[in-house]
């Protein structure tokens, strides 16, 4: 064993391999329930596309949490994993009809809409069915969040949510509607957010736009405040469970939720970021004229982060106590932006060495390709090797 990782079992499978320590995210999970029984209006919907491994899936699942889906994939996969329908919200700007066809049949809580002609294709296939869809309208509310650029959302520029201009038009085209119930408001500003002052700025935005619905006398059950807690890339060991309380206090201190209301939560790499690594081998060493390479066995098709968010995965070898030397960590795709890491410490590396490249829970697997006829890597958990 290296910190927590069950290495001898390792070598018994073939790299690389999506490995989740269970006993983090079951901690991760029970630290979440604590924060979220205080109170009892608050509701937590995992955003499935950070992860939907089935082993996974079903831990969260039994840990007594909703789930917040953006395909009909994710949805079967959630009424697979054991979901109650009833706390599952459905969430994108391209809701296919046999999408809809699904979420209505499995009777899902709620459908965060987007736009207008959703709303009304919406309504329609309700109707087919008889029954009446409950709505939630995702609000982009310009404001804008300290991350990657590729993942923030909540600008007037990106293509997600209804422009706070036209939101009164919009509850009252639901009334007119026959087949749909106005549920709620939605929002979400980012992902991988790390200063609660971004959060603060949405709690200003809702309060504000809430005071403008009660002058209609439009009532509000429902508000779902998105995900985009972020995780310590940098300290996968040390900061291994995100500041939950904080970011709950947050909410707590700056929205002025009305009696009654239900406050509604899609963290999705905050649960499950840190409990994951992708586990690869050493295949070559190689000597270039002003650096080495360590060129290992997943590449950008196993973790595209790294490429396409020059996001930054700490990675440990946990086969050498060798002294540290410099390395850039490469993978065997042919894209020269098929880089791990550059200029990066590790225990010296021979052929065949196990590295961890660490906080990939998140957006890890998932996010894999078959690009250059690979393999979709595996995904592991401690039960799988106990
Ligand atoms: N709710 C909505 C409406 C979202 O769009 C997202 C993420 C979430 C919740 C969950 O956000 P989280 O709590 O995980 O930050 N692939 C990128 C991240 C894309 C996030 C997309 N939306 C990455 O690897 O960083």
């Amino acid at each position: 064993m290296k910190g927590s990782f069950p290495i001898e079992k390792f070598q018994t499978v073939r790299t690389p391999f999506y490995y989740y320590d269970t006993n983090l995210l079951r901690k991760t999970l029970e630290v979440l329930r604590t924060e979220i029984d205080r109170h009892s209006n608050y509701h937590l919907h995992y955003a499935v596309k950070a992860n939907a491994n089935p082993k996974v899936l079903r831990i969260i699942r039994e840990a007594g949490f909703g789930a917040d889906c953006v395909s009909g994939g994710e949805i079967k996969a959630c009424l697979d994993a054991g979901f109650p329908a009833e706390k599952i919200v459905f969430a994108g700007v391209g809701k296919s009809d046999w999408e809809i066809d699904l979420a209505l049949d499995a009777n899902i809580f709620c459908f965060n809409v987007e736009s207008i002609p959703e709303l009304e294709v919406i309504n329609q296939l309700a109707g087919a069915k008889g029954k009446i869809a409950h709505v939630s309208f995702r609000i982009n509310p310009d404001v804008g969040a300290h991350t990657h650029a590729n993942i923030t959302t909540g600008l007037a520029e990106n293509k997600f949510g209804i422009a706070m201009a036209d939101m009164e038009k919009v509850i009252e085209i639901a009334a007119s509607l026959t087949n749909v119930r106005f549920a709620g408001l939605h929002f979400h500003i980012g992902s991988q957010i790390l200063e609660m002052g971004d959060f603060v700025a949405l709690c200003n935005r809702i309060n504000e736009l809430q005071a403008q619905l009660e002058k209609h006398h439009i009532k509000v059950d429902n508000i779902n405040v998105g995900g985009g807690l972020g995780i310590d890339y940098q300290h996968p060991n040390e900061v291994s469970i995100p500041n939950f309380c904080d970011y709950f206090r947050t909410y707590r201190k700056h929205l002025n939720l009305r009696p009654e209301q239900q406050l509604h939560f899609e963290l999705g790499r905050a649960v499950v970021g840190q409990c994951g690594s992708l586990i690869t081998r050493v295949l070559y060493v190689k000597q270039a004229t002003y650096k080495q390479f360590a060129i290992v066995d997943a590449g950008m098709t196993d973790l595209i982060r790294p490429a396409l968010y020059q996001a930054f995965h700490a990675i440990e070898n946990l086969t050498s106590e060798e002294k540290k030397e410099t390395y850039d960590v490469v993978g065997p795709i042919c894209e020269s932006s098929d880089v791990f890491v550059k200029a990066y410490d590790l225990n010296r590396c021979r052929r065949g060495d196990l590295l961890a490249i660490r906080s990939a829970g998140a957006y890890g697997e998932i996010m894999a390709s078959g690009y250059n006829c690979r393999e979709l890597p595996k995904g592991y958990t401690t039960e799988d090797f106990a």
